[in-house]
């Protein structure tokens, strides 16, 4: 499908009354949310490996997850693997209960790969899938049998929880969505919230999300754009996406106060190459990226809350103010998209 006949028609959707319950029921009619069980799961296990990996343990954790989505594939590993409890919130209302159930059915098959991955006994995981009722009546009754609490409408600017109350903050495939302004003020509430040592995990997709919808365009793409001809593609409504590059999300962590103790980095090659014959000309805004930078199409990143957090930034700047960031591991990672 040609790009622009997609990012058209979702920005029609945004800008119409009822154009939200249109899109969802337009996915479910194209089926772009059903649940890609292998895909999902391979996201929360590396939600999962980076916890492990920073020496963060998932037993008896509070766990907070910023972006719900459409299925709650993510808080039921986290919850299998021990978690105290996993509160998951959304500011908006994808996740329904028949979503849920389908999720947690479609699991039952895959417990021996979930405990072997977050390194739990097989017999707890088993005991904590069966220990479920799913005859109950609410999304909320069935979710809380196993500890995890939805909160929607719920936004990780303001979640209402205590100060130094949580372990844990994970998010998957949500950071490019939020603004840079939003995120800033996500990152000062999680330093808020998290315990001292406390870490937020993020695995997020920095590249131009049509490109997954019109194999022509590379994961670049859309950096040819000014911000206003971007703000008529994408970049607002229901298609969002913030086009920060790598250093800024790098940035942006630090100035709040985390130590990245982990920041992964994919080069989409073929954005790379583009980029450097003049194929795909930039637009000027992103002239202070290099190459690498601007051909960064996923991340993987743990903040850590230190037990003297750094001086706070409160007004972020926008772009074009940032510093070289020489001496940070650049890695590959598997994620298609
Ligand atoms: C692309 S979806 C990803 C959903 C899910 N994590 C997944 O991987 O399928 C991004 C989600 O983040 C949510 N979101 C955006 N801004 C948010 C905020 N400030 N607080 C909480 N959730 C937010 C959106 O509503 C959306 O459901």
């Amino acid at each position: 499908m040609n790009w622009k006949v997609k990012a058209h028609l979702l920005a029609l959707l945004s800008r119409i009354p009822a154009g939200r319950q249109v899109y969802h029921s337009l996915q479910r009619i194209a089926g772009t949310n059903r649940l890609q069980l292998d895909r999902d799961l391979n996201r929360a296990f590396e939600l999962i490996d980076l916890s492990l990996e920073t020496g963060q343990s998932l037993e008896g954790t509070e766990i907070l997850e910023i972006g719900t989505g459409w299925r709650p594939l993510v808080p039921y590993v986290f919850a299998l693997a021990g978690a105290k409890s996993v509160r998951t919130l959304d500011v908006n209302p994808w996740l329904t209960k028949s979503y849920a159930l389908e999720t947690w059915a479609a699991i039952e098959d895959r417990l021996e790969e979930i405990a072997a991955r977050t390194n739990v006994p097989i017999s707890d995981v088993r005991d904590r899938h069966r220990s479920v009722d799913t005859s109950v009546t609410t999304l909320s009754e069935f979710l809380n049998q196993i500890g995890i609490i939805y909160h929607y409408p719920g936004d990780a600017r303001e979640t209402g929880l205590e100060e130094e109350s949580i372990d844990l903050i994970i998010s998957s495939n949500v950071l490019e969505h939020i603004p840079l302004d939003v995120q800033n003020s996500i990152h000062l509430e999680s330093m808020r919230i998290l315990k001292t040592g406390g870490v937020s995990i993020h695995r997020f997709n920095p590249q131009d999300h049509n490109s997954t919808v019109d194999a022509s365009i590379t994961h670049s793409n859309f950096l040819k754009f000014s911000n206003r001809d971007w703000t008529w593609y994408g970049g607002s409504g229901l298609a969002y996406h913030n086009r920060l590059r790598s250093r800024e999300y790098r940035e942006l962590f630090e100035s709040c106060g985390f130590n990245l103790t982990v920041c992964r980095e994919r080069i989409d090659q073929r954005s790379l190459i583009a980029i450097e014959s003049g194929e795909l000309i930039v637009n000027e805004q992103f002239s202070q990226f290099s190459p690498e930078e601007l051909a960064v199409d996923y991340m993987w990143v743990v903040a850590e809350k230190p037990a003297r957090p750094a001086t706070v930034s409160q007004n972020p700047d926008s772009r074009g103010v940032h510093q070289d960031v020489a001496g940070r591991s650049i890695e590959s990672g598997s994620e298609k998209v």
